[in-house]
């Protein structure tokens, strides 16, 4: 019989500025793909630089935000990794109010891509007409550095996604944990014992967007140098 500790308790573990980041950036990063397909470059680079905010926004949401967001909470060492991979395959419920051991790790991974993708993206060239805003600093040699690294990167990126949504996937279908339903509603279904996630204010994540995309606009329109 099930003790009163493992009955099971609706969380919220994913606050609102979480859940937006995460499906703006999917939007955002699906927009870039295809503008750049269709040489519609001005819009490729709007995307790009809403990309990079979306991304600076999260790092400082990382550190100051939520705590099942920060990464304090969710980078772990490798004995906690292989803890939660035998639970995977024991079928244990699932107990995380935040990414688990393994996630935490492509998370991390993920926005590192974007922001080397987006940043590459301000340096490079279409060996047409038009140039990123910060081209004029490197000149045309550096600026095709810049350009074959962001193909690369861009490479490595869709690499990377695949993994990440094949991987949610495989929690569902494999292990029968379902991720994407509380990264859409924020709420999960948890053993009882398991304490919720204290969340921080939505306001502070509001400002820190604001200062993310300032700094951008910075960047971009080169007020900074
Ligand atoms: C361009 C494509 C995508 C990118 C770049 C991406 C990136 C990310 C990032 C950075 C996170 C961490 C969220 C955070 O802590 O702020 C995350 C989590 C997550 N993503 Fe995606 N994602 C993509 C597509 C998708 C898709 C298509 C799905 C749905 C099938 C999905 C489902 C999830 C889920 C469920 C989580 C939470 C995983 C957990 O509980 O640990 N993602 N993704
Ligand atoms: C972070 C989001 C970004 C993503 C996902 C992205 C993705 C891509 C991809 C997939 C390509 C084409 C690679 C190929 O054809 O194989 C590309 C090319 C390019 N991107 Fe980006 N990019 C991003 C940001 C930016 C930014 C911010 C800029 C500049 C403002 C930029 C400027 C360019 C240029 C100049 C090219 C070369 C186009 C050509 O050779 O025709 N990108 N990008």
């Amino acid at each position: 019989m099930r003790g009163e500790a493992d009955a099971m308790a609706e969380r919220t573990v994913w606050d609102l500025p979480t859940r937006l980041f995460h499906w703006a950036l999917v939007l955002c990063l699906v927009a870039s793909f295809l503008t750049v397909k269709l040489h519609e470059m001005r819009l490729h680079a709007w995307f790009g630089y809403t990309s990079l905010t979306l991304v600076l926004f999260r790092l400082v949401w990382g550190l100051v935000g939520s705590e099942s967001a920060r990464f304090v909470r969710f980078l772990r060492g490798p004995a906690a990794v292989a803890n939660h991979l035998r639970g995977l395959f024991r079928r244990d419920p699932d107990r995380e109010i935040t990414h688990n051991a393994l996630g935490g790790w492509a998370v991390v991974a993920l926005l590192l891509l974007v922001l080397a993708q987006g940043t590459t993206g301000l340096f490079a060239n279409d060996d047409i007409v038009f140039r990123g805003p910060l081209f004029p600093l490197v000149g045309k040699a550096w600026s095709d550095r810049f350009t074959t690294w962001h193909y690369r990167i861009s490479d490595a990126l869709l690499i990377m996604v695949a993994v990440h949504v094949a991987a949610v996937l495989a929690y569902r279908i494999l292990f029968g944990r379902d991720l994407i339903t509380p990264m859409l509603t924020g709420r999960k279904r948890l053993p009882g014992a398991v304490a919720s996630p204290r969340l921080a204010s939505p306001w502070l994540a509001f400002a820190i967007f604001a200062v993310a995309a300032g700094t951008v606009w910075a960047v971009v329109t080169r007020q900074l140098f």
